[in-house]
């Protein structure tokens, strides 16, 4: 018989996770066993709703944690709230906090204060977080580290110079990582979707941007967060274990 609960016993941070992708993983993740730490940066209200809804469907397996990532104190303190909230080891991590300047400037046109925002996120935030993980998730197997990176790394559209920029160095960073981590039974990946339906994708973007995404994709739609959340959730098991330092782009098939 399936195993419906292949997480069951397993603690998982997912930053980013009161809105957009992060939140559909939180939830795939909750639904699959595991006990999740919802990272958020401002909106604590939408990050306790999804609390409670992880918990009113079961036994209290889901608590939120307000941290920026780009900061290495809040970043540690993040990792200590997981262990403490679930007297665990910690053995997920998802790293699903971005942003991304919806002005969409050309390199020639983007801000120095932007640029310094885009990579202190993406890119500062994302090595604080793997580096903690690397230190800190159980070794011996189940250990999961999975970025969130994006198809712009590949498509390299114009209007998109620090936020492809900052996410190429986070493939780059999960890559070396998966190689470091040799004999602790801790895989790391990145996950790179393409246009999914939320605040970060809709921001600053006219109706006719938003048509061409539809119509660059093979299906003819957007992609949703639940067509994201189930990789991640795969990768977290172990039947993902032999995937280990790779970008796996999920995008419908979209012109890239
Ligand atoms: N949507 C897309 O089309 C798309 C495509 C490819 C890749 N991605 C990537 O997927 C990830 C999620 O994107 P999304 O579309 O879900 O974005 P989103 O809807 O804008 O949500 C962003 C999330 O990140 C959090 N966050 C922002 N800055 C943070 C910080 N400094 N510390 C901690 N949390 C922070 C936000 O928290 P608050 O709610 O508290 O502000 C929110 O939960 C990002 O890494 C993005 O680059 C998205």
């Amino acid at each position: 018989m399936a195993n419906t609960q292949p997480l069951k016993d397993r603690v998982a941070i997912v930053t980013g996770a009161s809105r957009g992708i992060g939140r559909a993983i939180a939830l795939h993740l909750a639904s699959l066993g595991a006990r999740v730490l919802i990272n958020y940066s401002s909106n604590s209200a939408l990050a306790d709703s999804l609390a409670a809804e992880i918990n009113s469907a079961s036994d209290v397996r889901a608590a939120t944690f307000q941290a920026d990532i780009s900061v290495p104190e809040q970043v540690k303190s993040l990792f200590d709230a997981a262990e403490s909230t679930f007297y665990s080891e910690i053995h997920i991590l998802v790293n699903s906090a971005g942003v991304l300047d919806p002005k969409y400037p050309s390199l020639a046109g983007t801000d120095v204060h932007d640029f310094d925002k885009t990579i202190a996120i993406n890119t500062r935030g994302a090595f604080l977080c793997c580096k903690e993980a690397a230190n800190r998730i159980k070794r011996g197997g189940g250990g999961r580290i999975i970025c969130l990176s994006t198809s712009v790394v590949a498509s390299l559209k114009p209007g998109y110079v620090a936020y492809a920029a900052s996410k190429a160095a986070v493939e780059a960073m999960v890559k070396i990582l998966a190689k470091e981590l040799k004999g602790t039974g801790i895989t790391a990946n990145a996950v790179a979707p393409g246009a999914v339906a939320t605040d970060m994708f809709f921001a600053g973007k006219s109706e006719e941007a938003i048509e061409k995404a539809v119509a660059e994709c093979p299906f003819g739609r957007l992609g949703e967060t639940d067509d994201v959340a189930p990789v991640v959730g795969f990768l977290a098991t172990d039947a993902g274990q032999w995937v280990n330092g790779q970008i796996i782009r999920v995008n419908g098939g979209s012109a890239i």
